[in-house]
């Protein structure tokens, strides 16, 4: 939610904010500004709607200076509108303020500022701060801030810039990502290092209650509350910059998916060992602790939630420990059966969401450990959990998830496999068998892309439907979920999952002439079950598109249309399934003209609750 980004050298700053930005445009995309001090002068420009909206007015008036701060905002308090973008500013003008989060206690302090005769210009809690800020000046902006932050409530992560002190930048995290890039007589601030990485691969992450004071030559860190000096690790990131660009492909998300059979096999790779054993690099769980666990939860929110269905079947399955899923905005509140003897498995891409973040403390607080399965190793989650498995799906930008949710389930099955061996459940051969169906999986997906075309005629086709029907059995019904999110992200189209045999329990009222409907069969030993349920469909007038695993020629007499799918064991039959779901989103909204990699209302990382 919003990102954040920010300047200080001796380079020209408004090309490196706005470029910044547009990496940082997936955490929202609903206005953007900048701020740059000149010759001691602060100067502003703001504009609604997205970056290339700001990017035509610094056209027009362009910016100059080599200090600054901008931000890409998703609005939650005010709509969005010229007014309600950052950065904020105080009513002289001399200090700018740019935030990530939320300001809890907003309301009272601007009834204390208005009663001060200080005049507000927007609907935002951020502008609380820069008027604060002006408020509580004493002639240090270090000390200015730590009081600001004694008197702000919430979540928050802060760039602010003065007139009074040109020379420096002050950045302070709590509970918002931030990081910090160290060049050579320049340095950076951002929500995310994709915004800084083509200048400086050394970052450091700030943890909550830090303060950095950031000149061109200099970065100090401290706590915020007692000032006393923080030691935080400088970190060299090896992404690859042309990761967190497009490429041939002309949108993220089709990169992406089509990145897939490249991040699954990273995801694996260094984990299957000699005799295919299941080894976790740095993992400490050990054989003890995982022959005690009574239950699991999974806890997760959006597509990594649908992948927690999965990761529950999978360890159920093959290690009979109970396992419940949760979404995490519903966890935390509904006061879970959680001992010290349960597992917490949270799964999150960003490893910042809050509701997910949230679960994880609130299970900690109950005595469980819990294990993350994250994308970003260096996160606020990573860094809280007791245990850590990282994805390597690298940067993923698109706001609709793909990579990341297959190599969430390799993550799954990989887990799965590595419970039973420290339980001596499974036998030799029953792993061998799984670890080579594993290790077919990236090929298989890359059969999948290459017959992308079968189904974007059915994309195109659906592009004009009010409402259509996602249908599967057991595993089908997971994917089936995750399918229909999918297509509600990016094409607007309005669409339910549902398990098979439960559409005729109420919602197939809502079937009627050509209504499309997405039938998953690669359940073998459901098959019948699910086609009988197509038949239900079919016989109220549903167009049925059936994907299925190669060799079920004769769903061809059952459905409309079809797409195969590779065969593969029940249990990793989703990754490839998923696939042709993916496309058919990912088509839809391109028929469409939407914008697929920024869809509507929505942003990719949201740290609030
Ligand atoms: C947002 C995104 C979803 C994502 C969810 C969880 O809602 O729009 O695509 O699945 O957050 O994100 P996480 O980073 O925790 O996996």
């Amino acid at each position: 939610m919003c990102g954040i980004v920010g300047y200080i050298g001796n380079r020209e700053v408004q090309p490196i904010l706005v470029d910044g930005l547009s990496k940082l445009e997936y955490r929202g995309y609903d206005s953007a500004g900048i701020a740059v001090l000149e010759r001691e002068r602060l100067d502003v420009r703001k504009a609604e709607g997205r970056l290339a909206n700001l990017s035509e007015k610094l056209d027009k008036r362009p910016l100059k200076g080599t200090i600054g701060i901008g931000h890409t905002r998703w609005a939650t308090h005010g709509g969005p509108s010229d007014a309600n973008s950052h950065p904020h500013t105080d009513m002289s003008g001399k200090f700018s303020v740019v935030h990530n989060g939320i300001i809890e206690n907003y309301m009272e302090l601007k009834e204390e500022l208005m009663g001060k005769g200080v005049v507000f210009r927007s609907e935002t809690d951020t502008e609380v701060i820069a008027h604060l800020m002006a408020d509580l000046y004493d002639g240090d902006l270090v000390r200015t801030v730590r009081a600001l932050i004694g008197r702000i409530q919430g979540a928050f992560s802060i760039g602010v810039i003065t007139e009074h002190e040109p020379d420096k930048l002050v950045a302070v995290r709590q509970a918002s990502p931030l990081v910090i890039g160290a060049g050579q007589g320049e340095n950076f601030i951002a929500s995310d290092m994709a915004a800084v990485i083509e200048h400086t691969r050394d970052v450091y992450i700030l943890e909550d209650g830090d303060l950095a004071v950031i000149t061109a030559e200099e970065i100090t860190i401290m706590k915020a509350e007692t000032g006393a000096p923080a030691q935080r690790k400088k970190l060299r990131v090896h992404w690859d910059v042309e990761q967190v660009k497009k490429g041939q492909f002309e949108h993220f998300m089709l990169k992406e998916i089509h990145e897939q059979p490249l991040t699954l096999r990273n995801t694996m790779l260094g984990r299957l060992g000699r005799d295919d054993q299941v080894t976790f690099e740095g993992l400490e769980l050990t054989d003890k602790y995982v022959q005690g666990i009574e239950k699991i939860f999974i806890v997760a929110c959006g597509t990594a939630y649908h992948a927690g269905l999965v990761g529950k079947a999978a360890i159920e399955k093959l290690t009979r420990i109970p396992v419940e899923t949760d979404i995490a905005s519903e966890f935390r509140y509904r006061d879970p059966i959680v001992t010290d003897k349960t597992l917490v498995i949270v799964v999150s891409q960003s490893g910042e969401t809050a509701d997910t973040l949230a679960a994880l403390q609130e299970s900690q607080r109950r005595g469980a450990k819990v294990l993350a399965i994250t994308n970003v190793a260096t996160s606020s989650i990573a860094r809280d959990a007791d245990y850590v498995i990282p994805t390597v799906a690298g940067p993923e930008i698109a706001v609709a998830s793909t990579k990341a949710y297959t190599a969430q389930l390799i993550a799954f099955y990989l887990l799965a496999i590595y419970f039973c061996q420290a339980k001596g459940t499974l036998d030799d051969q029953e792993r061998r068998d799984l670890v080579r169906g594993l290790k077919e999986l990236p090929l298989q997906v890359e059969k999948v892309l290459e017959n992308a075309d079968e189904v974007r005629c059915f994309a195109e086709s659906i592009k004009d439907q009010k409402s259509l029907f996602f249908i599967g059995r057991g595993l089908d019904y997971a994917v089936a979920l995750e399918g229909s999110l999918k297509l509600k992200e990016i094409s607007y189209i309005h669409s339910e999952a549902y398990a098979a045999g439960e559409l005729k329990h109420g919602s197939l009222a809502l079937v009627e002439e050509g209504t499309p409907v997405i039938a998953l069969v690669t359940h073998q030993e459901l098959y019948e079950k699910t086609v009988s349920n197509i038949k239900e469909v079919k016989a109220r007038g549903a167009h049925v598109m059936g994907v299925t695993g190669e060799g079920n020629m004769d769903l061809f007499n059952a459905v409309d249309e079809i797409c195969f799918i590779p065969q593969a064991s029940q249990l990793f039959a989703p990754i490839l399934a998923v696939v042709p779901l993916q496309l058919i989103s990912y088509y839809t909204s391109l028929a469409l003209g939407n914008d697929i990699d920024k869809p509507r209302n929505l942003a990719k990382s949201v740290t609030v609750e």
